[in-house]
């Protein structure tokens, strides 16, 4: 089945034909300060540059004049259809971007049959982001896409609890478990109107350290930080299916697979957690053969067709983005987004083809050629 383009993606600028071109414009519509928070890396951003870089260590091995009759992107996993090998991933505060913020983004998920997962820091409350979803989708008359929900887990396990269970009750139909970002040093201020509405109420989440104190161990902060035990806990809590997101070796993939759980998100948080991690491209085959074939997803530096190819042909099973939501959604609001996605779907299909590789399937590692360091 074929995207129709929405009406509304008429009206983006013509200079916007790739996510490159949403990221070169988005500067002018944020504060100086949220613009850096989005695109920060930590450290001396290291994995942030090999992110982008890794894609360069591989070029193509067409099929020539293959037989691209009866193609598609279409993919299944945890029994949904997904247009695409491609998701949203969770991106905190998306009203930094936007005063829609989420709402735009699920509206843009849904019109695109796109799934999103949601963050824990969402700046709309789950309930309302998944009853936008189904209102939407009503009215364009499809189903609602996929919904997932990214936990942080609280220092105090009753708050982690509630939160599955609102989502549960609201419709999410996966928790994504980020295990990464537990320690990291202080985020930005948030602007008055923006804030982590999901967790109104629970004490301070203590993921992030105090501006300004640099001591971590020994404090309430490493107290608090995830263990494996908290991952059983969650498995026992929860009838939905749990991946769990940010480890990039496979020995850990093993071990997460072994705990029952559902898929793995192959990720190094864009960057912006250990400096000196490896790009996901790296790792992805160890990975994949460690996680005994279940679903593999992995994010970090995607950006264009070629890009999801690539990790496709490497063994993973689907791709999400981070950043580029944030950029399309500040420049363009909800067309913006729907824009990006189409870009990048319109992209991924031109790659196949171009590659002679009609189905997600054909996408196998004879298809890349390893190119030398430069
Ligand atoms: C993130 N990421 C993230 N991950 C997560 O599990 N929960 C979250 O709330 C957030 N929030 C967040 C905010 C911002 C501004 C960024 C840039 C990233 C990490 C995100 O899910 C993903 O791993 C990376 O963004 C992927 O890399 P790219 O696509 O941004 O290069």
């Amino acid at each position: 089945e074929t995207s129709e383009p929405l009406p509304a993606l008429a009206q983006i600028p013509p200079d916007l034909r790739s996510l490159a071109d949403y990221e070169r414009h988005a500067p002018a519509h944020f504060t100086a300060e949220a613009w850096r928070h989005v695109q920060e890396g930590s450290g001396e951003g290291l994995t942030l540059r090999a992110n982008r870089s890794a894609f360069a260590a591989y070029g193509f091995r067409p099929r020539a004049l293959a037989d691209l009759r009866g193609g598609g992107t279409a993919i299944d996993l945890f029994g949904r259809s997904h247009a695409a090998p491609l998701m949203l991933g969770p991106v905190a505060y998306q009203r930094l971007a936007h005063p829609d913020g989420e709402h735009a983004v699920v509206r843009a998920a849904t019109a695109l049959d796109t799934g999103m997962v949601v963050s824990t820091l969402s700046s709309v409350p789950l309930e309302e982001i998944a009853g936008t979803a189904r209102a939407f989708a009503r009215e364009l008359g499809k189903d609602t896409p996929p919904l997932w929900f990214q936990l942080y887990l609280q220092p105090q396990r009753e708050h982690s609890l509630e939160l599955v269970r609102r989502a549960e009750a609201a419709g999410y139909e996966a928790i994504v478990l980020t295990i990464d970002a537990a320690i990291k040093p202080a985020g930005m201020t948030l602007p008055e109107g923006v804030s982590a509405v999901n967790l109104a109420g629970m004490p301070i989440p203590r993921q992030t350290a105090k501006p300004g104190g640099r001591i971590v161990l020994g404090t309430p902060l490493a107290e608090a930080a995830p263990r494996w035990e908290d991952l059983a806990w969650l498995a026992e809590a929860t009838r939905l299916p749990i991946l769990v997101k940010g480890m990039v070796l496979g020995e850990d993939a093993r071990r997460v697979a072994d705990m029952g759980a559902a898929g793995i998100v192959l990720s190094n948080h864009g960057g912006r957690v250990l400096d000196g991690l490896p790009s996901v491209l790296n790792v992805i085959e160890d990975v994949a053969e460690a996680s005994q074939g279940l679903p593999l997803l992995v994010d970090g530096g995607f950006r264009c067709g070629t890009d999801i190819v690539k990790a496709l042909a490497l063994g993973a099973h689907s791709v999400l983005i981070g950043r580029p939501q944030m950029h399309a959604l500040a420049v363009a609001g909800m067309p913006g987004v729907a824009h990006a996605i189409h870009l990048l779907r319109t992209e991924l299909e031109l790659a196949m083809a171009q590659l002679g590789c009609p189905t997600v399937g054909d996408l196998t590692r004879e298809r890349l050629i390893d190119l030398p360091r430069m």
